[in-house]
């Protein structure tokens, strides 16, 4: 697997260098905490995507003109600025033709030449274009043999043959030549000739990593089948792949095309609360693996800027990628300076990249959720809260800080929206939410002890195909949280196997360190609540230089 990967986390550092510079401004000295200004106290430090998608306001009428003015617009309209780097070609963009040979090929004046030497109907050229701006290109494609323009098509005609089956490593070959960075692949082939998505998604992994390494050029993956067979127990990793994203839930709404019969389709917070709420599977969300509750809906018609506002809370919070599909040369201020919001963004792209988990739900529709953060060089543990008030009357909610893993101390709460301090708490925090928001705030205190170390009680296998395991770990409901401090000095990201009482879970992936040093990455254990306490196992292929050391039980939900 390429070592792009691996690294890629460096070269969007910058994003989070820029936030702490901010942060570090903006938090007053009397604070007992500020944001690290090292920002990778883990090497798990691994960013779910971001950028936007033509999906949502272009459906499959998008061209090369409606591509360049999107990528245009992120360029400069402070997006690029605030971290969004990808420019995603959704479905549309091919209308199922081959040569006898079973290349693509796409229509000449849909893609044409864009510069003196380009030829037409050649996507390199509209790749070139992105690269130019400095962001990145995404391109899309179905699992099956026709895709989801020929079941079921938006806008336009039905386009039989749209999709890769049995072209699989040509059309990902491809997608690598012409210089694409990002793929997503979408299921409605697939689910239509009732193939396994395990299977096939992984058939996909390798076809990819095949391409990787023919061209040298990465291809992030993403994976659309909507939830179907539980993604997120065989997606993190699969194929051997280092980082990926898969869909949890539906469509939050079919595309609202301005001017088409489309156009009065509407966007309801009703239906993002259900994708976040479909989404929740922080199990499998560690170690460069997003689940992915659907493209944004910020800005679009339906939403009111504070319901925009609240959706962009719930997918930050997550940890999720953050793919916009509004039409970006039309947004509002308003909805411009939530999507840059850099403390914002900063929480969704936080390093250590996991989920956020449910801490308490007061009464029916009064949640507070929190994503664990990377802890700062000082030692002060972070703590992205969403307070949610899914309810039609304004409610005051609280927490306190041992229910977020904290010591009952001096501990800061900023608010992310505001971007200012609120102030020092001991015990906790509350604030009154308006009917049907979520409101974000910063919390930084002292991490609560660990609840207990585990040590591994059985090693077997070859060198190199080794399993930890660990028992006796008591199930936290709904999630456990744990570090694992390995270390893998075999220069190369691990693939690892997590199973809980026998049964996988997960897939994770552990990093390379320093030689004598170790790491630690941060995962969620779905424990069986009736098990009083439950064994995991840890098992490496082919990393012969790993060693899996402590476990810490983490406290707090
Ligand atoms: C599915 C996906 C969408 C979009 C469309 C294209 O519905 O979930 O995100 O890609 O297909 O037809």
């Amino acid at each position: 697997m390429t070592k792009q990967r691996e690294y890629k986390v460096r070269r969007t550092c910058w994003q989070f260098v820029l936030l702490i510079l901010f942060l570090q401004l903006a938090i007053a000295p009397a604070l007992p905490m500020t944001y690290a200004n090292k920002i990778t106290a883990s090497t798990s430090d691994q960013h779910p995507p971001i950028g936007w998608s033509s999906w949502n306001s272009f459906s499959n009428l998008v061209d090369a003109k409606i591509i360049m003015a999107q990528a245009k617009a992120m360029a400069t309209n402070g997006m690029k600025d605030a971290g969004y780097q990808y420019v995603n070609i959704d479905e549309g963009w091919w209308l199922g033709k081959r040569d006898s040979a079973g290349n693509i090929v796409v229509d000449l004046h849909q893609w044409p030449a864009l510069a003196l030497g380009e030829q037409a109907g050649d996507m390199a050229n509209i790749v070139k274009f992105i690269h130019g701006l400095g962001l990145k290109a995404g391109i899309y494609t179905d699992a099956g043999e026709s895709g989801c323009s020929y079941y079921g098509p938006d806008l336009g005609p039905r386009m039989p043959h749209t999709g890769s089956e049995g072209h699989y490593e040509q059309d990902f070959l491809q997608f690598a030549k012409w210089g694409f960075d990002y793929v997503k692949v979408d299921w409605c082939g697939g689910s239509n000739e009732n193939l396994d998505p395990a299977v096939q998604y992984a058939r996909i992994a390798h076809a990819i990593q095949d391409a990787e390494v023919r061209t040298g050029h990465s291809l992030y993956f993403s994976i659309c089948n909507w939830g179907a067979n539980s993604p997120w127990t065989w997606a993190p990793g699969i194929g051997g792949v280092e980082a990926d994203i898969w869909r949890t839930t539906g469509d939050i709404v079919a595309p609202i095309v301005a001017n088409t019969r489309n156009a009065g389709r509407r966007a309801s917070f009703k239906g993002v609360l259900g994708n976040f709420d479909g989404n929740i599977h922080p199990e499998a969300q560690h170690t460069g693996f997003f689940n992915d509750p659907d493209m944004m809906m910020v800005g679009m018609p339906g939403l009111s800027n504070a319901q925009s506002q609240s959706h962009l809370t719930l997918w930050a919070v997550s940890g999720a990628p953050l793919i916009i599909g509004a039409d970006l040369t039309k947004l509002n201020p308003d909805v411009l300076r939530m999507l840059t919001n850099p403390e914002v963004i900063g929480v969704d792209q936080d390093p250590l990249g996991v989920q956020c988990t449910r801490v308490s739900e007061l009464s029916p529709g009064l949640e507070v959720w929190s994503k664990r953060l990377t802890t700062g060089p000082d030692g002060y543990a972070r703590r992205a809260i969403v307070l949610l008030n899914r309810t039609g009357n304004a409610e005051r909610i609280a927490v306190t800080w041992p229910e977020l893993g904290l010591q009952t101390a001096p501990t800061s709460v900023r608010n992310l929206w505001k971007r200012e301090n609120v102030g020092i708490f001991q015990t906790g925090y509350s604030a009154m939410v308006p009917a049907g928001t979520a409101e974000m705030f910063l919390v930084e205190g002292s991490e609560a002890p660990p609840l207990g170390h585990l040590h591994a009680t059985v090693v077997h296998g070859q060198r190199g195909n080794l399993a930890w395991s660990f028992f006796g770990i008591k199930p936290i409901t709904p999630f456990t949280w744990i570090r694992v401090h390995y270390s893998n000095i075999s220069g190369a990201a691990c693939g690892i196997d997590l199973d809980v009482n026998d049964m996988r879970q997960s897939g994770i992936v552990l990093p390379p360190t320093a030689n004598g040093q170790d790491d630690s990455v941060t995962i969620a254990l779905k424990l069986a609540v009736r098990t009083r306490s439950s064994g995991i196992s840890f098992r490496g292929h082919g990393c012969s230089s790993l060693t899996i050391g402590t476990l810490e039980v983490l406290a707090g939900k």
